[in-house]
């Protein structure tokens, strides 16, 4: 028996991410746009899945549905009932309209089909009919519109997996972002409820990425400017997003130096770089763990997690 049904939409582009996203969330292979799993997830810390179903009730007959229903006595006011179209069983529409009447028949309250508080949702796949409460707010882009924001700055749905990437599924691990920028990475951390700070050793980034932080009712003192090789603390995982010379050169030495420092400051690490940087991270005794490619045109991103070699 299954308590959730995570609906997914993502680009094509962005597939090899959810993908990457999905294994550190719920240790599996994601197999199809569509998720049963006992798991429970707050569904608003992925950018790429586009509702949750709190399954109710399960089963082949869709009579035992209307009979489950029956027998709760529901009384919700302002409901409404839905069918969720998926690409896996076809229902045609007017069969679909029809089942969700009868499911609604005896639930007493109001209906109310524009602004309801609570949806019911309805779905069949494969042989099974699903029946729950059906969430889907979009939250999750609440940082959309942040008063300073780079060209070169990370999309915000990447950076969004970036941080469910070093997270997994709970809350728990204390997050770095060493070379934070404008705050990106930080700003979806901190949306999601995580613990995490940010460096960056440029004055006027650091400062405005601040000002990002305070426009959104965070403390802006998340955000130090500090370069990252002085950085005394530790921290569980570490997100670098490494600095390629968009505005200044940056030498592939010094790159490397900073991958050097991750060593200290965290025992995993979430590279996201733009061209492959295995090499250096074995030779720095990294572990590569998992990595997904972010291809937008002729662009390219790489994220890739690895642990220390002690750590395995
Ligand atoms: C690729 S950008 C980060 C972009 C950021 N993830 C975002 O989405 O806005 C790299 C940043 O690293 C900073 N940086 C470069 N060297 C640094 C160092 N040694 N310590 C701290 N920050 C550094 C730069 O000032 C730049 O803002």
């Amino acid at each position: 028996m299954y308590n959730y049904l995570y609906i997914y939409n993502y680009s094509p582009h962005e597939k090899d991410l959810c993908e990457m996203e999905f294994r550190h969330i719920f240790h599996q292979e994601m197999t199809d746009k569509y998720y049963l799993t006992t798991q429970d997830f707050d569904y608003t810390r992925s950018a790429y899945i586009r509702g949750k179903l709190t399954i109710f009730y399960q089963s082949s007959s869709f009579l035992e549905l209307v009979d489950f229903v029956r027998q709760q006595d529901y009384c919700y006011y302002d409901f409404k009932v839905i069918y969720l179209k998926n690409e896996i069983t076809h229902v045609p529409y007017r069969e679909s309209i029809d089942k969700c009447k009868q499911i609604a028949l005896p639930i007493a309250g109001s209906v109310n089909m524009h602004h309801p508080k609570t949806v019911f949702a309805i779905t069949k796949l494969k042989d099974i009919w699903y029946f729950g409460i059906y969430e889907n707010d979009m939250c999750w882009n609440k940082h959309f519109d942040k008063p300073y924001s780079y060209s070169h700055s990370l999309a915000l749905r990447d950076a969004r997996a970036v941080v469910n990437i070093a997270l997994g599924l709970g809350l728990s691990k204390r997050i770095v972002d060493p070379c934070c920028g404008i705050g990106t990475v930080v700003l979806e951390g901190l949306g999601m409820g995580a613990n995490i700070v940010g460096y960056d050793m440029n004055r006027y980034v650091a400062y405005q990425a601040r000002l990002n932080l305070e426009h959104y009712g965070y403390d802006p003192l998340l955000i130090q400017k500090k370069d990252m090789k002085t950085i005394e603390e530790s921290y569980d995982v570490c997100i670098l997003d490494i600095p390629y010379g968009v505005y200044s050169p940056f030498t592939h030495q010094q790159q490397v130096e900073l991958l050097e420092k991750t060593r200290e400051l965290a025992s995993e690490l979430v590279l996201v770089s733009h061209r492959l940087m295995d090499k250096e991270l074995k030779t720095l005794e990294y572990q590569i763990k998992d990595q997904a490619m972010i291809q937008k045109g002729s662009f390219q991103r790489y994220i890739t997690h690895c642990v220390q070699e002690w750590e395995k």
